[in-house]
């Protein structure tokens, strides 16, 4: 196991800037997750921590040694791809024990490392099959084995589940986290997907365009987004935005904030809230930050449809230009055309300004 540290990394392509200066730190034996837009340079970084792609500029440190220019071999790195890349050719067996055999360790002490890697992955009953024998769970399953034999100083996983079905990769999620937990090695995780990022995570990196918009805790982005990107990215269905302009009250009365139709709900943030009256903002408000109230109270939208799911009730309207989700727990019956009338928890509302997108809660 080791920490990492990523220090103002760049990577360009020919003329083509693609990571603009990456700074990440990684504690030892922390689950690192990175998301961001397709195309943000997301596996570009995971390739240049294991080594198979250059760094144009900065410092990649493993275990506070800087590896530059260490090979790939060297690094004590084991990398599980979305592909899986497994041997069509081997058995599992052999899949698992491959890199090792390549290095030259003898054959009881490979023997043992597959043992222990197929006890911990439930693979004892498939090691004499061929991949093309297995499903895709199990094949995912035996690429991670492969990682696991090696015994590395950091995991880098690159959307790994992605060729899953939903219930297999709800499944995997939960063995890679509780893998993680039994065997505590630093790792690196690519996903696009809002819920393994939120529920694997210590700590998320948000990545934008070959930058780091935000990193934290999950909860921690989830609560305080530094910005309107970040605000829109984590979180499934999005945080609703809403144009609007700040209103300081003269300073006197709490700040409010008023959309294009006259309607005013408070500021969020108190006494730590920045900005100048009259100043162009976007409110933020997420579908379960809002409760229905009576005529009158909050922002009264039109229905558009209505989406009931069992466990409780998704419901889209239109409020002006602006389109808005909410989810209630409870079961409601209005249908299309209705009017209701949403109330934001102010405790739990956001607010960015307009030009910026930054977050004008101080920090
Ligand atoms: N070898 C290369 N030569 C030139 N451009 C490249 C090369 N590899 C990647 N790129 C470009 O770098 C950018 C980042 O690519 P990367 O694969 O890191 O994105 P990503 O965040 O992993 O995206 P996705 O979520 O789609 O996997 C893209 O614009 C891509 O076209
Ligand atoms: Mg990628």
């Amino acid at each position: 196991m080791a920490s990492v540290q990523i220090r103002a990394v760049k990577k360009q392509f020919g003329s083509t800037q693609i990571i603009r200066g990456v700074d990440i730190d990684i504690a030892d034996g922390e689950f690192t997750v990175l998301v961001g837009p397709s195309g943000c340079g997301k596996s570009t970084l995971l390739r240049m921590l294991a080594g198979l792609e250059e760094i144009t500029g900065g410092e990649i440190l493993i275990g506070g040694t800087v590896v530059n220019n260490v090979q790939p071999k060297d690094r004590d790195i084991a990398m599980v791809f979305q592909n899986y890349a497994l041997y069509p050719h081997m058995t599992v067996r052999d899949n698992m024990a491959f890199s090792l055999t390549l290095a030259k360790k003898d054959k009881s002490f490979v023997d043992e490392r597959v043992k222990k890697a197929a006890d911990i992955l439930g693979l004892n009953q498939l090691l004499d099959r061929y991949p093309r024998q297995l499903s895709g769970g199990q094949r995912q399953r035996v690429a991670m084995g492969r990682a696991i034999v090696r015994d590395p100083q950091v995991f880098l996983f690159d959307e790994p589940l992605s060729n899953l079905d939903a219930k297999l990769r709800v499944q995997m999620r939960t063995e890679i986290k509780e893998l993680h937990q039994r065997l505590k090695t630093t790792s690196i995780y690519v996903t696009h997907d809002q819920i393994e990022a939120m529920t694997m995570a210590d700590q998320i990196v948000v990545m934008r365009d070959g930058l780091v918009e935000q990193r934290g805790r999950p909860l921690d982005l989830y609560d305080h987004p530094a910005n309107l990107f970040v605000a829109g990215f984590i979180g499934s269905p999005a945080m609703n935005f809403i144009p609007a302009t700040l209103r300081r009250n003269g300073g006197g009365g709490a700040a409010e904030v008023e959309f294009a139709d006259g309607t005013r709900v408070p500021a969020p943030y108190g006494s730590a809230l920045q900005g100048n009256d009259g100043q162009k903002v976007t409110y933020g408000v997420r579908p379960e930050h809002l409760s229905i109230g009576a005529a009158g109270q909050g922002i009264a939208t039109k229905v558009i449809v209505v989406e009931p799911t069992g466990a409780d009730t998704e419901v889209f309207s239109r409020f002006g230009e602006t389109s808005l989700t909410s989810i209630f727990r409870e079961r409601h019956d209005f249908g299309a055309g209705d009017v209701i009338h949403l109330v934001p928890d102010h405790s739990r509302t956001h607010l960015f300004d307009a030009e910026s997108g930054k977050s004008l809660a101080a920090r």
